[in-house]
């Protein structure tokens, strides 16, 4: 069998790296648990589930879907409406994705060519890399760095990399780093996307998971001044509402990005199965109090970890949304060497922060994907491993 060459781009993930190790070691614990991979444990809505079941009963419900349906189409367009103030026409400005894994290693394609640039965030979803391979275009890694609030600094771009980006990938609250965009950023991305003519695609897939309150409410791309001009919203209905393996998501803003993506679309897929995008339209109508019950139980979750893992003195920042604890290592160790080291010791998987990006280096992703209960285990279990008080004896 012959290999194509593209093929070279495209490596084997993290997570199956991380199981062929475990299953190696499984001899060393009678409890594992897994905080590596990021998809929720929780159930969808029990609205949703009914009404699946209830559509999936209808005979007409088996075609080809094609484009969007209406109905979900102008659930999309309500749900920015009432909950980020954004205006979109449902017919021009909202097309689906299958999940916005779909939406994001296709939409390259269409509009970068071989040779161009894409601006991707470091660390970032790996998604990202793969449209960047796909397209066959050159990836230039934006740094995340804690001192500058995990954000982009669109300064140190250099003017030939600007010049030569056609697609800028931003992901706020965000997938590993758990930040926080501010409106005065995204304004500054707005005059960048212009001043370079660079097509920016915000993956929203955690802006509805926040804690604390509204004041950590995460700013959509599109409520910002001239971000329909520029740029895009790629959104999922996975992570909000539990639906990851119900495929379903949307992107949304810039009607020519969306008539085009929409053409390219027609060439690859015939649309999503009748019922999920009737339960879908339902949720993002009717989902609110969902949302609000899901970002309780997470901001339980953080709180039982983050101040577990204090205790036992390993201090890491509290983020303010997403689904992620983005944790500093202690000193002595790369992301992967501390990573097996829990896992040898503990039993304890979580993911070593290099698999995002260069700028991973130094920090491990814990995903809140267990209930609270099994956190507060996964905290003991490190701290009978002694593994922190040795390194605490070993800094004294
Ligand atoms: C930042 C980010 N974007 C997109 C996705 C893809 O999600 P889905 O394809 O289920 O919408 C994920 C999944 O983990 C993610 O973390």
């Amino acid at each position: 069998m012959k290999k194509a060459k593209r093929m070279n781009a495209f490596s084997s993930s993290i997570f199956a790296e991380l199981s062929a190790y475990c299953q190696k070691r499984r001899h060393l614990h009678d409890e594992w648990i897994d905080l590596s991979v990021g998809s929720p444990d929780l159930p969808p809505a029990p609205f949703v589930r009914e009404a699946i079941a209830r559509y999936a009963e209808e005979p007409n419900a088996y075609g080809y879907t094609l484009k969007g349906i209406r109905e979900f189409h102008e659930a999309v367009a309500d749900y920015y409406r009432t909950t980020h103030g954004v205006v979109l026409n449902p017919e021009t400005e909202v097309t689906y994705v299958i999940g916005s894994q779909d939406g994001l290693v296709h939409l390259p394609m269409v509009f970068a060519d071989p040779g161009d640039v894409i601006l991707v965030p470091d660390p970032g979803y790996p998604a990202y890399a793969t449209g960047v391979a796909m397209a066959e275009a050159e990836p230039y890694f934006m740094p995340l760095k804690e001192e500058n609030g995990f954000l982009p600094d669109l300064r140190a771009i250099p003017e030939e990399i600007a010049k030569r980006a056609a697609i800028m990938f931003l992901n706020f609250p965000g997938n590993p780093v758990p930040a926080l965009a501010t409106e005065s950023f995204y304004r500054e991305v707005v005059e960048f996307a212009k001043r370079y003519d660079v097509l920016v695609v915000s993956d929203f897939a955690y802006g509805e998971l926040y804690y604390d309150g509204n004041r950590n409410k995460p700013v959509s791309f599109l409520s910002v001044p001239g971000a329909k001009d520029v740029g895009v919203e790629m959104n999922s209905l996975s992570k909000s509402y539990n639906m990851a393996g119900c495929r379903i998501g949307y992107l949304c803003g810039n009607a020519d990005v969306i008539r085009e993506f929409a053409a390219f679309k027609s060439n690859l897929d015939y649309g999503i199965f009748w019922p999920i995008q009737k339960a879908a339209a339902e949720v993002l109508r009717y989902g609110g109090d969902f949302c609000a019950e899901s970002r309780a139980i997470y901001q339980s979750r953080r709180n039982a970890l983050v101040s577990g893992l204090a205790d036992i003195g390993w201090t890491v920042d509290c983020p303010p949304a997403g689904m992620f604890v983005w944790a500093k290592i202690p000193v002595g160790f790369t992301s992967l060497s501390f990573t097996k080291e829990l896992i040898d010791r503990a039993g304890v998987v979580v993911t070593p922060g290099h698999a995002f990006g260069p700028s991973g280096e130094g920090y491990v992703r814990i995903a809140l994907v267990q209930p609270e209960d099994t956190l507060r285990r996964a905290v003991e279990k490190l701290r009978t491993s002694g593994l922190f008080e040795r390194l605490a004896a070993d800094q004294r």
